[in-house]
C-alpha cells in the first residue's frame, strides 16, 4: 500500500514528462474568443498592476503552480525547485496529494520544502476526495497536513474519472459534501475543490459552495488528460474516456455566473500553456489562472530560471494584451469582453 503509493507517484511524474498524455482532440477553448482591440488606449505599459490578492496575501501576478507532486525523493527535488521559483515570483504554489504523509513519515520533507523554499507566499495543501471520505478522522487528518506545510489554503481534488481508471483506484465518493462541509465549518483556512483535468461543471461548484468551499479550481479539459496517463499505466489502447470532459473556458463562462450570489475565488486551469490563455482565462471570469505539466516540464528542463522566466514572459505578454485593450489594472481589464471568433466574420 505504502509502496503503491510511492510507484505511483513517481510513474505520474514520468509519464507526465516522457509521453504524451495531453487530450488529442478536446481543447481547453480559448481559441474560439478573441480579445476587442482599443485603439484610443491611454494605458501607460510602464505602469500597468498586475498584482492582486490570493484570500488574503498579496501576490505579484494572478498565476499559482497548480498541485502536482510529494511522497517521494525525486519529488523533494521538483518541489524545493517550484518552491523556489514561486517564491521568487512571489505566486502561491500547491504541493501534490499529501495522502503519502499519512500513510508514513519517510518523505514528508518533500512536502515541508515547498514552505521551507516557498518563503511567505500562500502554500495549498492537498488530499483527495476519496482519502476525504475514508477518513476515520477527517478533521485530524487534514489539521495535521495544513501543520506539516503551514498552508495558506487546503485544495481538496475531485477526480471521478482518474480513480475510475486508475488500476488501484478508489472510485467511491459517498458522503463527501457532508465531509467538506465538516471540514470548512471547523478549519478556519480556506478550501479549494479542484478537478485533474475534466473540469467543474456550474451545478457541481454551487453544491461545493453551498458546502463552504471558497475557491474553484475548474482544471478542465484540453491539457493534462489523467485519463490518458492512467490508461498508458493499463497498457490500454481506450481512446473515449481520454477525451472526456468540460474545457477549461466552458467552465470559466459559466461558473462566473455564481458570483453574483457566491463570495469565492475562480482558478482557470487544465492546459494553460500560455499568456493568450492566461489572458482570456481572466477576461471570462478567472481572479487566478494555474498551470501543472508545462511548468513541469519547463523546471525539468532549465531548473529554477527557467520557471521564472517563463511566468515572466508570460506576464509581459499579458501586459501588451492590456495595453492594448485600455487596462490599466486586472481590475479594468476582467470587466472587458471577449469576443466569439464567429461574430468577427
Ligand atoms: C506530475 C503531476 C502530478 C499531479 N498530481 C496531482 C495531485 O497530487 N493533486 C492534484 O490535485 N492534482 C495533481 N495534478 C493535476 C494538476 O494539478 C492539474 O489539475 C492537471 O494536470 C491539469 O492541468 P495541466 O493541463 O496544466 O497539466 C498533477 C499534475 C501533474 C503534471
Amino acid at each position: 500500500m505504502k509502496n503503491d503509493t510511492i510507484k505511483r507517484k513517481l510513474d505520474h511524474i514520468n509519464l507526465c514528462l516522457t509521453d504524451d498524455v495531453a487530450f488529442k482532440q478536446k481543447t481547453n477553448g480559448f481559441e474560439n474568443y478573441d480579445f476587442e482591440h482599443y485603439a484610443a488606449t491611454e494605458v501607460e505599459f510602464g505602469k500597468i498592476d498586475l498584482s492582486t490578492y490570493f484570500f488574503n496575501k498579496k501576490i505579484s501576478y494572478p498565476f499559482l503552480i497548480s498541485c502536482m507532486t510529494g511522497g517521494t525523493a525525486e519529488a523533494e527535488k521538483l518541489n524545493e525547485k517550484l518552491a523556489a521559483a514561486a517564491n521568487s515570483l512571489n505566486i502561491p504554489i500547491g504541493v501534490g496529494s499529501q495522502r503519502q504523509a499519512l500513510e508514513e513519515k519517510t518523505f514528508h520533507n518533500s512536502y515541508k520544502v515547498v514552505r521551507k523554499n516557498a518563503g511567505n507566499v500562500p502554500v495549498l495543501g492537498n488530499l483527495g476526495a476519496s482519502e476525504i471520505v475514508k477518513s476515520r478522522n477527517v478533521i485530524n487528518d487534514v489539521k495535521k497536513l495544513i501543520d506539516l506545510i503551514e498552508a495558506d489554503a487546503f485544495v481538496i481534488h475531485i477526480n471521478p474519472l482518474q480513480e475510475l481508471l486508475q488500476m488501484e483506484g478508489d472510485p467511491h465518493f459517498r458522503g463527501l459534501l457532508k465531509s467538506i462541509e465538516r471540514l470548512t465549518s471547523k478549519i478556519k483556512i480556506p478550501f479549494i475543490a479542484k478537478e485533474v483535468g475534466s473540469g467543474i461543471s456550474k451545478v457541481c461548484a454551487k453544491e461545493l459552495l453551498n458546502a463552504g468551499i471558497k475557491g474553484i479550481d475548474v482544471a478542465g479539459s484540453g491539457g493534462t488528460s489523467w485519463a490518458a496517463v492512467e490508461l498508458i499505466r493499463n497498457n490500454s489502447d481506450e481512446n473515449y474516456f481520454r477525451e472526456w470532459g468540460l474545457p477549461t473556458s466552458y467552465c470559466i463562462r459559466t461558473i462566473n455566473d455564481l458570483k453574483k450570489d457566491h463570495k469565492f475565488t475562480l482558478i482557470s486551469s487544465g492546459g494553460i500553456n500560455n499568456f493568450d490563455e492566461i489572458a482570456k482565462s481572466l477576461l471570462l471570469g478567472a481572479d487566478i489562472v494555474g498551470s501543472a505539466r508545462k511548468i513541469l516540464l519547463e523546471v525539468n528542463s532549465n531548473g529554477v530560471d527557467g520557471v521564472i522566466h517563463l511566468i515572466t514572459d508570460w506576464f509581459e505578454s499579458v501586459k501588451k494584451i492590456m495595453y492594448l485593450t485600455g487596462s490599466k489594472d486586472l481590475k479594468s481589464f476582467k470587466k472587458k469582453k471577449l469576443i466569439r471568433k464567429s461574430e468577427l466574420f
